[in-house]
């Protein structure tokens, strides 16, 4: 889809905490999407624009890039990409009210916790290892960051670490993994995102149109 190149291109995650309502704010800006089951691109029918269904840690790089010069993606994985890539080529233009969730600090619901301290050289399972030792750095703690992909709640039972860092929405899967949060280190919710990048004008005039149809949006739910 770069062979058009007068088309804005929005990035979006495919599937995942954000994806349903990524596709609603941007139907509610007007916006129609053609639904294609398991396509990756999606042409918008009645603005130049088309939609790119992607992992959300990817969204990143591709805004950074200019690849998309849109984005919605949740302001942890840009605060992890930012610190991770030293790569800052990218600007928050509003956050969304959607996808509120916050990094947290957790450790068996049955252990002791006095504060920071009682962390001592202890190793944390995580999935953004960047935020959490930026964390660790500014207040000088020695623990250990242990990265994993996935299933980071899985880390104490199994002896990986005694404390796990990750997000927290409801708070289920902590409590169902025998949990509980101690410390919050970083509040996210989904944000939309511009490349840094100049665009043409025509690009910059629907991103405007776009920007200013999704503010519409969100004013009616305040
Ligand atoms: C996050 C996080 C927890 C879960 C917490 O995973 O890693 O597993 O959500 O949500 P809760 O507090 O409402 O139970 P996510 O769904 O984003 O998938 P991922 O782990 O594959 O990134
Ligand atoms: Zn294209
Ligand atoms: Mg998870």
């Amino acid at each position: 889809m770069r062979t058009d190149d007068s088309r804005l291109h929005i990035a979006i995650q495919k599937s995942g905490r954000l994806a349903e309502q990524s596709r609603r704010l941007l139907r509610d800006a007007g916006l129609r999407l053609q639904e294609g089951k398991n396509a990756l691109t999606a042409r918008i029918e009645n603005f130049p624009a088309d939609l790119m269904y992607v992992r959300d840690d990817d969204i990143p790089t591709f805004v950074a890039d200019g690849v998309c010069e849109l984005g919605i993606v949740g302001s942890n994985v840009l605060r992890e990409f930012e610190l991770a890539e030293r790569d800052s080529r990218y600007e928050i233009l509003s956050p969304l009210g959607f996808g509120r969730c916050a990094l947290k600090l957790a450790a068996a619901a049955t252990s002791d916790w006095h504060g920071l301290a009682d962390l001592g050289e202890a190793r944390i399972a995580t999935s953004y290892p960047h935020i959490v030792r930026d964390f660790l750095e500014q207040r000088q703690i020695a623990a250990t960051v242990v990265t994993m992909n996935g299933a980071v709640e899985l880390a104490p039972r199994l002896g990986i670490a005694p404390f796990i860092c990750d997000l927290v929405s409801t708070g289920a899967t902590l409590e169902a993994n025998g949990l509980r949060p101690l410390e919050t280190l970083f509040e996210s919710e989904a944000v939309l995102v511009r490349t840094r990048g100049a665009l043409d004008e025509a690009r910059q005039e629907t991103m405007n149109g776009l920007v200013r149809r999704i503010g519409g949006v969100l004013a009616t739910k305040e």
